[in-house]
């Protein structure tokens, strides 16, 4: 990239290069490349198209235009990602969190009682903990991962964000966790992408995000299957367990509801695409007698979720 070039021929000029590297989206990773560089956003460019960059400006666009065209994730060349209200460190190591799971803390935020304790598994980023504990402060949010690095940047991202209270602990799904510790809700983005499935992944993904936050054994239900069977322990009575899972899964996962007896009701819900995304789970309220027990309810999505 010249330098003194203007924003415009900038643009064209980064496009076309994308474009030769079949990047997703040329165009808009071009504004959003140029956008981070000069510090403004797309509209603000878009009404001073013949301002010119400065050298500093230049080189800081041919080094994120370089790492891009090697099919490099723009949140990881920027070193953030947006969820919901928050900006969240990212980077090699850590899961960019998706704009669907957004729609699971939705969830997470309605089914979670007034003060209640809350736990987040295989929190990553820690993007769901962070907007439960921002959105509802009266939550006291819980979060876990396997991964040391992974929880390196959910506590960062705790103090970025300027919410305090977040207790992370390093665990394999419910491992150590003591079965007197009950939560009303669990929340879980946990790995569910089949062998086949991984293999057909975008390069990008495959080559820069970690595998460990995204396969989970040949049908991908390694890790959910588990969890269903374990989460009864620390679920309160009535508290609920939110998976975000793939569309074809949902089979598999009523037979491990219908395996467990130990919850009342389960419930399917869809993203924005109109796809099943979302798992949610009840817990058996204790004191029902067995014979006013229903076996379970399954509901089918609702129109629109
Ligand atoms: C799909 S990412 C989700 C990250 C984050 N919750 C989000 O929604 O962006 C899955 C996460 O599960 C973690 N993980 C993988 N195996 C695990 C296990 N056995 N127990 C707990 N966490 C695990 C990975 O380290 C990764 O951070």
């Amino acid at each position: 990239m010249r330098t003194s070039s203007s924003y415009d021929s900038t643009l064209s000029n980064l496009e076309e290069k994308l474009k030769s590297a079949r990047t997703s989206d040329p165009r808009l990773e071009a504004d959003l490349i140029l956008s981070e560089a000069v510090g403004k956003t797309c509209l603000e460019i878009l009404l001073d198209k013949k301002q010119r960059i400065s050298s500093e400006q230049s080189r800081k666009i041919n080094s994120m235009l370089a790492r891009r065209l090697k099919h490099e994730p723009l949140q990881y060349i920027f070193g953030k990602a947006y969820f919901r209200n928050l900006i969240l460190k990212v980077g090699p190591g850590v899961l960019v969190p998706r704009p669907e799971t957004e729609i699971l803390v939705e969830h997470a935020l309605k089914l979670a009682p007034e003060n209640s304790h809350v736990l987040d598994i295989a929190t990553g980023s820690g993007a769901i903990a962070i907007s439960l504990a921002q959105e509802r402060p009266d939550l006291m949010v819980n979060a876990s991962d396997i991964s040391r690095t992974a929880l390196g940047y959910a506590r960062r991202n705790m103090k970025l964000n300027k919410v305090g209270k977040i207790k992370f602990w390093k665990a394999d799904l419910l491992k150590g966790i003591r079965k007197r510790k009950k939560f009303s809700v669990i929340t879980a983005n946990l790995p569910y992408i089949n062998a086949k499935d991984y293999a057909a992944l975008p390069r990008e993904i495959r080559k820069y995000e970690p595998k460990s936050a995204l396969l989970s054994g040949k049908d991908g239900l390694n890790l959910i299957r588990k969890l269903i069977l374990t989460a009864p322990e620390n679920l309160e009575n009535g508290g609920h367990l939110i998976l975000e899972i793939s569309p074809e899964q949902e089979r598999k996962i009523i037979c491990f509801f219908d395996k467990s007896k130990k919850f009342s009701s389960i419930e399917f819900k869809k993203d924005l695409c109109g796809k099943i995304r979302f798992c949610i789970i009840k817990k058996k309220m204790k004191h029902r007698r067995p014979a006013c027990v229903l076996k379970h309810r399954y509901v089918t999505p609702a129109k629109g979720m």
